[in-house]
């Protein structure tokens, strides 16, 4: 089973976004997959509770928060939505339940620096110094052309944990959550852009470098 967790410190990162989709992604491929929300805020089990129940495929639903983190036998993948503003002792015990991580990041200086701050600790953690974890960086809500989002990109270049993917800031992510759904289970014609922009993630999570 994988075992993928979306942290960032910052809220309104992306972090339930990106966990949202991977779900629905795997899901749609044919896998088992458990969506584990750890933040309180509770946006990933919201957005179960909209998802149709019919003609799309189930998605298992932890509340992290409360409940013993019991993946149903023959889970492939499961998704793991971090709360924002996680340090110390509770960093150290919530990075444990996954092996691989995904960190996004949004074009703001403000982000950008306080992402420098977190990667260092979530590098410091006893499971990734012990080199039992993979962490890959993405840019989100990226806007083509602007000052901003070229600095975000030289920025995660720049770190030492790869730069895997950069996904646009686009409506249809927000029309997405209200439904229930991922970008993947949406008119194609309208999100084919936004589709290839996972595939670098996508490959990135198939390979062994996602794995320790
Ligand atoms: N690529 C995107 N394009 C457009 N809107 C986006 C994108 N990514 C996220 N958003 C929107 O930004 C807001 C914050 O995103 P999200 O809830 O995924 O962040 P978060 O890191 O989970 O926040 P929190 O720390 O509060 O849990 C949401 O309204 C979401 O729909
Ligand atoms: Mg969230």
């Amino acid at each position: 089973m994988r075992t993928i967790m979306v942290i960032n410190a910052k809220g309104g990162s992306g972090k339930s976004t990106i966990a949202t989709n991977l779900a629905s992604y795997y899901a749609c491929k044919g896998n088992k997959v458990t969506l584990v929300d750890y933040d309180p805020q509770g946006s990933s089990l919201a957005w179960l509770k909209v998802r149709p129940s019919i003609n799309r495929p189930r998605i298992q639903c932890i509340d992290g928060t409360s409940a013993t983190v019991n993946p149903g036998r023959g889970t492939g993948y499961m998704i793991m939505d971090a709360p924002a503003s996680v340090h110390g002792k509770d960093l150290n015990n919530l990075v444990r339940h996954a092996r691989t991580f995904i960190i996004p990041v949004l074009p703001s200086p403000m982000d950008m620096r306080a992402a420098a701050d977190y990667i260092r600790e979530i590098r410091a953690t006893r499971l990734i110094s012990a080199k039992k974890g993979k962490i890959c960086l993405v840019a989100n809500r990226g806007r083509d052309r602007t000052r901003i989002f070229w600095e975000l990109d030289e920025f995660l270049d720049r770190l030492r944990e790869p730069y895997i993917a950069a996904l646009s800031d686009n409506i249809n992510y927000v029309r997405a959550v209200d439904k229930g759904l991922g970008i993947f289970e949406m008119a194609p014609a309208a999100t084919a852009l936004l589709r290839a922009e996972w595939q670098p993630l996508i490959k990135w999570l198939a390979s062994k470098a996602s794995q320790p």
